[in-house]
């Protein structure tokens, strides 16, 4: 078979195959389809979520001497999550946000660090990055 033939049975068949796959009706039952209803649920759980991490952030019970996230990083200002992972001079090595969080529980506040599965880590990773909504990813920026 010489080469002209191929390319053009390789090109009738990939075109014959687009089409089939372009026109064959859509399964009514697709795995991501979605109602206004869940779309509400999943908002609201987040934003419960959210909620909670707003309200460590500005408690003082985290710690151990009285200071709260708040107080340096006002509504999460200068928190960058956007741009984790990424290379931190205090612990010498790239990082995740939940590692710098707990920098921060630990040192500023005193405190001890949370388990990184712990529910109220969840809960702040949830609040900075809401905060941040919108700014694009930037991971490894200083
Ligand atoms: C006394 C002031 C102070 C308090 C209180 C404080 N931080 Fe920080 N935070 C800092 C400083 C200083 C840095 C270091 C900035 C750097 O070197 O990138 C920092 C950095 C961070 C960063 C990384 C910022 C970046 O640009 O990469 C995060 C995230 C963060 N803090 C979260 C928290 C959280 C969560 C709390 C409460 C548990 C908290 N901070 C409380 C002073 C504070």
């Amino acid at each position: 078979m010489s080469t002209k033939i191929f390319v053009i049975l390789f090109a009738t068949t990939a075109l014959v195959l687009l089409t089939v796959v372009m026109f064959f009706p859509q399964s009514e039952t697709q795995a991501d389809e979605f109602t206004e209803q869940d779309l509400a649920r999943w908002q609201e759980e987040f934003m419960s979520v959210v909620n909670k991490g707003r309200e460590l952030w500005v408690s003082p019970d985290l710690g151990t001497n009285g200071v709260a996230c708040a107080q340096c990083h006002p509504n999460a200002a200068n928190t960058h999550p956007e741009t984790y992972p990424k290379f931190q001079q205090q612990l010498g090595k790239v990082i995740a946000l939940r590692d710098m969080i707990n920098w921060c529980l630990i040192n500023p506040l005193e405190g001890k660090k949370l388990a990184l599965d712990d529910p109220r880590m969840v809960a702040i990773e949830a609040y900075v990055t809401y905060e941040r909504r919108g700014v694009p990813l930037e991971p490894g920026k200083h």
